[in-house]
């Protein structure tokens, strides 16, 4: 049974000022990336404390987070470590006795997270020195009139990462500084010792100190000891005697390298320099014609080492009485680099996508790849071509995020990250309400779903004005594990003005999906307030009458009058 009353409604519109609905912040996500990436190493005095600063840019604003060396989430420590509000990590100054290894020893790594993905940075090694005196001490070392004899600093091991030799002084006031030659006579070496060549009675007479450097504290310590040459008066033949035969030396690609081939020999031995490099075309002699590198009476001298260096390097030392022969380990390393290109790419669902990490750097041993903070899984679909390059076919919506590659060695490690988005899809409606014409009084649930990339969201009207504010009308909207916008419009104990065309938008910056359908409630006519209209001049106007009650048998439009 319906209404047999005819209405006479009136719509007076005045002016259309329609809201805009501004997803601009929604749309336009951008992955995390590293504004201040901690250092690989961090040394500090227990005394001093330190800040390990970690920040990321991103849209939205990424979340930062510290792990430790088992990747675990860090919380603060009362006395020790805080996570500060900025999220920086800060330790606290500390007296000897409260050092704790898995605090002031450890790795730590920082993450970067929003809902694009997350990063992680590079191994961040701590190492907190409890603060003690050290006393460097110089050695005497023996030798024949005539001979090069070299002068040592020792460095008590538990301080020797951090202290420097800096300069000799050989009393009262005459300072020697490192340097590649030497002034003929003195020769301090780049890594700290005193060379003297061609030993005479007053290099005997003469005292020498050590001056040192602590890098952490910048405390500068002169020996309290001074050292003296002997020289040893004996005439007795003596065959080449070198009491380190082996040193190993670790040094950057473009630094100088300084080599002293020092030996105790009587008659005083003649110095030889080769190299066993493996498959090395550049022998000794041929650095030496280039002028790449240069002997000095047993001091081998490379102005700027290079890859190539990296090997073994023999001094042979004879003299009438035998041979001895003094090797280096040289260790040529390089910092490691690596960039993904490219850094942003889209890829449509279903095509395919290539991330190539570019890498520099030596010695090299691992390159990991990560998908947003953990080991990326590879598989028939997403192919590890080389360690430096990765081939991702028919492209699914997980494969979306941040990709990392993790480049490793030794010494150090480094990481660069890139963004793979999903092309656009415009909004497509899943699920859709239907049309429902009901009695008053029980509830009533409007659903529509949608798909889309980016991630949809749905607005809804009524009669094309925002649904109204109250308390018997609720709207949800949540994102579903595949990325789906599900939104329910649910009302309470309807009422017959509740009635009219309902309409479920899907909107994102790909486009717009939308549906319409009536909802009747039986009952007398109703005229929803109506807001302010406003047209535009040469454009085609619409306007629907927000009307309710059902069945309903005309309306009319009018315009200008008030009722
Ligand atoms: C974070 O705060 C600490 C303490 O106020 C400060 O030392 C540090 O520089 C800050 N870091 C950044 C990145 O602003
Ligand atoms: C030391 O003396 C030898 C000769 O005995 C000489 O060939 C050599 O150049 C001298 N070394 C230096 C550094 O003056
Ligand atoms: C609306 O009703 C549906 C179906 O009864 C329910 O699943 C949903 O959670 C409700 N939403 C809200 C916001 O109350």
């Amino acid at each position: 049974m319906g209404w047999t009353l005819i209405y006479f409604l009136s719509c007076i519109p005045i002016a259309f000022s329609f809201p805009e609905t501004d997803g601009s912040s929604f749309f336009d996500t951008q992955g995390p990336s590293f504004s201040i990436e901690p250092p690989g190493r961090v040394e500090f005095m227990n005394n001093a404390g330190n800040t390990v600063d970690c920040a990321a840019n991103g849209n939205p604003p990424p979340n930062i987070q510290w792990l430790d060396k088992e990747n675990n989430p860090i919380s603060s420590i009362f006395k020790a470590r805080h996570v500060l509000a900025n999220s920086s990590l800060y330790f606290q100054p500390f007296a000897a006795e409260e050092f704790r290894q898995d605090v002031h020893w450890s790795i730590y790594r920082c993450t970067a997270s929003n809902s694009v993905g997350t990063i992680i940075s590079k191994d961040v090694v701590v190492r907190a020195v409890v603060h003690q005196r050290y006393e460097p001490e110089v050695q005497n070392p023996g030798g024949f009139l005539g001979s090069n004899v070299l002068i040592k600093c020792t460095i008590p091991s538990f301080v020797k990462e951090y202290v420097t030799v800096t300069s000799w002084l050989q009393e009262p006031n005459f300072n020697i500084y490192p340097s590649l030659e030497g002034d003929g006579k003195n020769h301090m070496l780049l890594t700290g010792e005193l060379l003297v060549y061609n030993i005479t009675k007053s290099d005997a007479q003469k005292v020498y100190r050590c001056r040192t450097h602590h890098k952490l504290t910048q405390d500068s310590v002169v020996s309290n000891n001074v050292g003296k040459i002997q020289l040893t008066e004996m005439r007795e033949l003596v065959p080449p005697i070198i009491n380190e035969k082996n040193t190993k030396l670790m040094i950057r690609a473009g630094d100088p390298l300084v080599v002293a081939c020092v030996a105790y020999a009587n008659p005083k031995p003649t110095y030889r320099w080769h190299t066993k490099r493996a498959n090395n075309e550049e022998s000794i002699q041929h650095m030496l014609a280039t002028g790449r590198a240069k002997t000095k009476d047993g001091t081998l001298i490379i102005s700027a080492v290079t890859k190539v260096d990296n090997g073994a390097f023999f001094c042979t030392v004879t003299n009438s009485e035998g041979t001895e022969t003094f090797k280096v380990d040289l260790s040529v390393t390089s910092a490691l680099s690596a960039s993904i290109q490219p850094a942003i790419q889209t890829v449509s669902l279903g095509h395919t996508a290539d991330l190539v990490c570019s890498i520099s750097g030596f010695p090299r041993q691992s390159v990991v790849w990560m998908k947003d903070g953990g080991t990326l899984r590879t598989g028939s679909r997403v192919r590890l071509l080389s360690n430096e390059h990765i081939h991702i076919s028919s492209i699914v919506k997980e494969d979306k995020g941040m990709y990392q590659c993790i480049l490793k060695n030794d010494f150090e490690s480094t990481q660069s990250s890139a963004e793979l988005r999903l092309g656009e899809v415009a909004p497509q409606l899943l699920y859709k309400f239907i049309e429902q014409t009901m009695q008053p009084g029980p509830s009533v649930s409007l659903k529509c779903s949608a798909s889309g990339n980016p991630t949809p969201k749905i607005v809804w009207y009524v009669d094309g004005f925002p649904l109204p504010n109250n308390d018997r009308l609720m709207i949800g909207q949540y994102v579903t594990m595949f990325g789906d916008v599900i939104s329910h419009v649910n009302i309470t104990a309807v009422k017959s003005e509740d009635g009219g065309d309902y309409e479920c938008r899907a909107l994102s910056k790909a486009g717009v999906a939308s549906h319409s359908a009536r909802l009747n409630i039986y009952g007398m006519p109703y005229i929803r307030h109506m807001p302010k209209l406003s047209a535009v001049a040469g454009k085609v106007f619409t306007l629907k009458c927000p009307i309710a009650g059902y069945p309903i048998e005309t309306v009319n439009i009018e315009k200008g009058k008030i009722l």
